[in-house]
């Protein structure tokens, strides 16, 4: 079997760990003579499944009590209208910054309900940085404030929680969660699509603090409405079982690592080392401000643009793929998510150190 270094950015690189231990329990979980995707989802065996992967994501992210996790479908986009149909409650203004792709396709979805204001936007800088606190324009009458504290795409990451007072802070982060410890107390919602930093695809994970529940605009379908999901302990309809399940087998393998603590020394380093090899390299780029480089998504431009096809394929036969970068910006992207290893880093820089001494 080989295995390769795999820079995608979602469905992305899960733990060997996990693979492996999902393959053990595939035909029987735990002698149950089944495997969890044939089990019924409100059977003992999957119900203590979900349980035991809901407290790891408590403890490792240190969630308080009085936030629901819910373990939904629909991908993080579901959420661009989950968040106004339930956070809007009446009102017809929210605030959002706009930093990259993902934010766009917030903002985009958000005014098919509501007056959005764009507090502050990168876009005149092409999104290569966070705006400044200075420029913000926060409205304290906002329902809410949504911002993209990762975006995937361009690779810039805020470096600290914006402060919006006692307007409910909202966050998609898809591309981060899990990658260092946060203070969740500060959020009034997070969510995160799966397929970087949980799991699987098709799982969505959303962290919604609970007064904030119940309130859904009148006409929200049932599915929408993250009251249903709250009573129902996510399983008003079937839930994506068997991603719950290797989520939790990836919340293990976290709480084994040190958790977010530990995760985040070792992103930290992986990040340093891989820009620090961009920027010395006199021939690798990185557009973004330092200040705000994501430790998730690292986006890099090789001086002539007609090579990067070689790259690619020549970084392919070293058994590290997917470092295309997105198709609206070009260029390469290394993402580097929980479960690449830091081998796979150092693998990376020195190929591209190869690269560079036969073109460059
Ligand atoms: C930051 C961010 N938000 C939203 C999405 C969309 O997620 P999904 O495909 O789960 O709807 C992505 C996907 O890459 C993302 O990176």
């Amino acid at each position: 079997m080989t295995r390769v270094y795999n820079f995608s950015a979602g469905p992305a690189v899960l733990p060997e760990e996990v693979l492996h231990r999902a393959r053990e329990e595939m035909l029987d979980w735990q002698g149950s003579g089944m495997s969890v995707m044939e089990m019924s989802h409100r059977g003992k065996q999957f119900m203590s499944i979900a349980a035991k992967a809901e407290a790891d994501l408590r403890e490792l992210m240190a969630i308080p009590s009085n936030y629901k996790v819910l373990f939904l479908q629909g991908g993080a986009s579901s959420q661009f209208s989950m968040v106004p149909l339930n956070l809007l409650r009446g009102d017809k203004d929210a605030d959002y910054f706009n930093t990259g792709a993902w934010s766009q396709k917030a903002i985009a979805e958000a005014k098919r309900y509501c007056a959005v204001n764009v507090c502050a936007s990168s876009e005149a800088k092409k999104f290569s940085t966070v705006p400044a606190r200075s420029e913000w324009k926060l409205n304290p009458d906002a329902a809410y404030v949504h911002y993209t504290p990762n975006e995937t795409i361009g690779g810039v990451e805020f470096n600290d929680i914006p402060d919006t007072g006692d307007v409910p802070l909202v966050a998609d982060m898809s591309s981060t969660i899990l990658s260092r410890p946060v203070d969740v107390s500060r959020f009034a919602v997070i969510y995160a699509g799966a397929q970087k930093n949980i799991g699987p695809a098709g799982l969505t994970v959303v962290i919604v603090r609970e007064d904030l529940i119940g309130h859904a605009a009148p006409g929200t379908p049932v599915m929408f409405d993250y009251k249903i999901h709250a009573d129902n302990e996510s399983m008003y309809n079937t839930p994506p079982t068997y991603a719950w399940y290797l989520a939790g087998l990836v919340f293990e393998w976290l709480k084994q690592r040190g958790g977010l603590k530990g995760m985040a020394q070792i992103n930290d380093r992986k990040a340093r080392k891989l820009y620090a090899a961009i920027d010395q390299s006199g021939y690798y780029k990185n557009p973004v401000d330092p200040a705000y480089r994501s430790w998730m998504n690292v986006p890099f431009t090789l001086p002539d643009a007609s090579l990067d096809k070689t790259f690619c394929q020549e970084a392919a036969k070293e058994g590290l793929v997917t470092l295309e970068g997105h198709r609206s910006v070009g260029g390469m992207r290394a993402s580097i998510y929980n479960a690449m290893p830091e081998e796979g880093v150092d693998a990376l820089i020195g190929f591209m150190q190869e690269f560079q001494r036969r073109h460059g």
